[in-house]
């Protein structure tokens, strides 16, 4: 067998830029870990756009589906607001979620403690936090038909549908379930079944497969708007929340403020498993393109490499390589190295996106 194959997609924005950190250190666990990638990197979103007219290329797409792993860093920009829908950046990150069918979706939230004091929560809200959400990502509404905007009478409507199958809701279930009994052993499913017919069968068939295959698992059950609500009450009451495509995106985002900065948040994206037992899989910080840094070599480049991390956990079966590439984040952190992203009060000078670079790769040599 041949070195596993990884696909990086740097994107528009601060992709780029973060991305290159990440290249560094798949560099250095090549050199000093013996751990060989065959890496190739090609275009998505609006560079893309930019370079073939299209978000994603079926080329791409086609890589994509062969690769071992996809790293993507970030799509979109002001440049293309007003391009037609069905080019937008955005939709090249979503047809790569889709035609891969990465129905799994992983969001760590986790507060390094050095970091406490940066979370606009109190420091005992947030201290030690060390949360997972897992988001169905390849239905509801972002995928549900009928939708579009047409003409009814004389004015436009504008429709989405919410839609789940029984098997999609059993599928994001079970993978919840799975990995809360390597952690705390506890999930929280979120919907709105008191005003959602899709939410109602959620709910159901999360306990059903919870009652037949996981009993042990603590589960219980939330409205998400209350889960909100409780996700800035008392973080540390979940361990593991289950969620839907668009509930997960809005409460992710909430959770990453929980840690400070939404610099610092990695996900992976997962699928079945390949003829290679490994499973369909596209890491990217829950970070955006952030365009008004783009460039300026400010950005925090620790969300896209703990996205590597995660890879090297959940892909290449490398979890001492990962918590390898954590602790050496968690002491830089410790030691003071803050992108400008991170900086309180205290006028401490931040470091560049390759500063920060450099002081992972310093902290990962004397790991050795
Ligand atoms: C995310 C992002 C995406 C989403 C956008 C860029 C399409 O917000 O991954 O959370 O809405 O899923
Ligand atoms: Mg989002």
């Amino acid at each position: 067998m041949g070195n596993p194959s990884l696909l990086i997609l740097p994107g528009d924005g601060i992709g780029p830029e973060v991305m290159a950190q990440v290249r560094r250190i798949i560099g250095w666990y090549s050199d000093k870990r013996g751990l060989q990638f065959d890496v190739s990197e090609d275009l998505v979103g609006g560079s893309a756009y930019d370079a073939h007219g299209t978000p994603l290329t079926d080329e791409t797409m086609a890589t994509a589906q062969e690769a071992d792993a996809v790293l993507l860093g970030a799509v979109g920009g002001p440049k293309y607001d007003d391009l037609d829908f069905s080019v937008k950046p955005e939709r090249g990150l979503l047809r790569l979620r889709k035609e891969m069918d990465l129905f799994s979706n992983l969001r760590p939230a986790q507060c390094f403690d050095a970091l406490a004091d940066f979370s606009s929560l109190k420091k005992d809200v947030v201290a030690g936090l060390d949360i997972m959400i897992v988001r169905e990502l390849t239905s509801g509404v972002y995928f549900g038909e009928p939708r579009g905007i047409h003409k009814e009478g004389n004015e436009r409507v504008g429709i989405n549908t919410q839609r789940y199958t029984e098997s999609e809701i059993a599928r994001v279930a079970r993978s919840a379930l799975e990995l809360a009994g390597r952690r705390g052993n506890k999930v929280c499913s979120m919907e709105k079944a008191n005003v959602m017919e899709s939410g109602i069968l959620w709910r159901e068939v999360v306990t059903e497969i919870h009652d037949a295959e996981y009993p042990d698992v603590e589960l219980s059950h939330m409205y998400a708007d209350a889960g909100a609500m409780q996700l800035c009450r008392w973080p540390k009451q979940f361990d593991v929340i289950v969620t839907d495509n668009l509930f997960g995106d809005l409460l992710s985002d909430c959770a990453a403020m929980l840690t400070g900065s939404l610099g610092m948040l990695p996900s992976a994206s997962l699928g079945a498993p390949m003829e290679n037992g490994r499973p369909k899989a596209l890491y990217e910080p829950v970070h955006g393109s952030a365009p008004d840094i783009a460039g300026q070599g400010k950005a925090n480049p620790i969300a896209c490499v703990l996205s590597f991390a995660m890879a090297l956990r959940y892909s290449f079966d490398a979890g001492a390589e990962a918590d390898r590439l954590e602790a050496a984040i968690e002491k830089v952190l410790a030691e003071g190295a803050r992108t400008a992203d991170l900086i309180g009060q205290d006028g401490v000078e931040p470091v560049s996106t390759s500063g920060m670079g450099d002081t992972i790769l310093a902290a990962l040599d004397a790991s050795l």
